[in-house]
């Protein structure tokens, strides 16, 4: 018997189809004409149509005639040797049988190997209909992203340019009320109740002067002055710059700088307040200390900075807010820094990720592309 596919499972079908046949046959020689049963005998030589039938079915043309095949094999014994040879004269139908197993066997199995190519046809077209459907919603999601992106970068331009006109009128004045105030506080001694005042004075002047500054830095951003750097470099001068904050927060700090990475193209100061700006949040971030790490590595055609902290982390509703301007979750936090970061890195054709757990920590990752000439 063939198998169309000469897969295993069709190995029973193949036993059923034998097991058919062998009964027919059997039942056939032991019920000869002059046998009692003599009109079972007749209706055993259809049986066979059963297996020939069903092999068609399940193998289409090959089974149907290679069954055919197999049964007349069965078949024309009876046919020679009951008939005493003369089996065309003596009894042409029965003769016939085996012609007609073959047309039944051919046109069963035509018929059910069109029905089999259709299947096949219509099953590939699903599978086709499935794929286009992924591709085209990966693209939906890319579209989305790019809309929120583009979304982003709107809020930014429009409150950018109108903090730039109201810190350029707040920070002249801020200048003089410092003056003043040192000059104030020159006159009086510590432990007065005037001096006193005026340290507050001087210490709120100086915080409204660095919200001016941050409101400044963020609504005029001067184009990068882009060159050669080594990252590591700025990343440690960020670290110096902080190491009194951070050790003063009872913060571990650990670096993990590869050596020799190669350069990146970068406005080394601009890189300077991205870092501060994602180290200062971590540390705001571990009001009770914790463990801070920082990192960089080589990754293709990338250098990849990151920014590791034990802090709240960020909750889901945060997330989408995290680098809108003005938005804080801090009493004396400007909302800025993360708004800053994200138009100098835009500025410099380089992405910033985050990954958070809320009451385990935060993880800021930057991708910087790699110098190339
Ligand atoms: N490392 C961090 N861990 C937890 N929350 C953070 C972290 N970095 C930023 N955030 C959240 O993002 C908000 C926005 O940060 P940012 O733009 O720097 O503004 P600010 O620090 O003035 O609040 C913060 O108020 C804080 O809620
Ligand atoms: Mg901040």
């Amino acid at each position: 018997m063939v198998s169309t596919t000469g897969d295993s499972r069709h190995y029973w079908k193949i036993i059923v189809l034998a097991v058919f046949i062998i009964i027919i046959s059997l039942s056939h020689y032991v019920t000869g004409t002059e046998h009692k049963y003599h009109g079972l005998h007749e209706i055993y030589r259809r049986l066979y149509y059963i297996p020939i039938i069903l092999s068609a079915f399940w193998f289409g043309i090959k089974g149907g005639i290679s069954c055919a095949i197999v049964v007349s094999f069965f078949y024309l014994p009876h046919v020679i040797y009951q008939w005493g040879g003369n089996f065309l004269t003596d009894d042409i139908p029965r003769t016939l049988e085996i012609v007609l197993y073959h047309i039944i066997g051919f046109v069963t199995g035509f018929l059910s190997q069109k029905q089999m190519d259709a299947t096949k046809s219509l099953k590939k077209t699903i599978e086709e209909r499935d794929e286009s459907y992924d591709k085209l919603k990966q693209q939906a999601e890319v579209l989305v992203q790019a809309e929120e992106q583009l979304r982003r970068a709107d809020r930014l331009s429009a409150l950018g340019k109108l903090s730039a006109g109201i810190a350029h009128e707040v920070r002249n004045p801020l200048a003089s009320i410092k003056g003043t105030a040192e000059i104030l506080s020159d006159k009086f001694k510590p432990g007065d109740k005037e001096y006193e005042f005026v340290e507050i004075l001087i210490k709120e002047v100086n915080r409204l002067d660095t919200v001016v500054a941050e409101f400044l830095d963020f609504a005029k951003p001067k184009p990068p002055e882009l060159k050669s750097s080594k990252i590591n470099e700025i990343i440690l001068s960020v670290l110096k710059l902080t190491e009194h904050q951070i050790a003063r927060s009872r913060i571990d700090l650990k670096t993990k700088l590869e050596d020799s990475l190669p350069s990146v193209y970068v406005d080394p100061e601009q890189m300077k307040q991205v870092f501060l700006n994602l180290i200062i949040n971590a540390v705001q971030a571990m009001p009770d200390g914790g463990a801070l790490e920082v990192g960089s590595h080589r990754n293709d055609s990338e250098i990849v900075c990151t920014f590791s902290d034990t802090g709240t982390g960020i909750s889901k509703e945060e997330e989408e807010n995290l680098f809108t301007p003005f938005y804080t979750s801090k009493s004396k936090g400007t909302g800025l820094g993360l708004a800053i970061v994200y138009r100098i890195l835009e500025s410099h054709k380089s992405k910033i990720k985050f990954s958070t757990k809320e009451d385990e920590g935060t993880i800021f990752t930057v991708c910087l592309p790699i110098e190339t000439d």
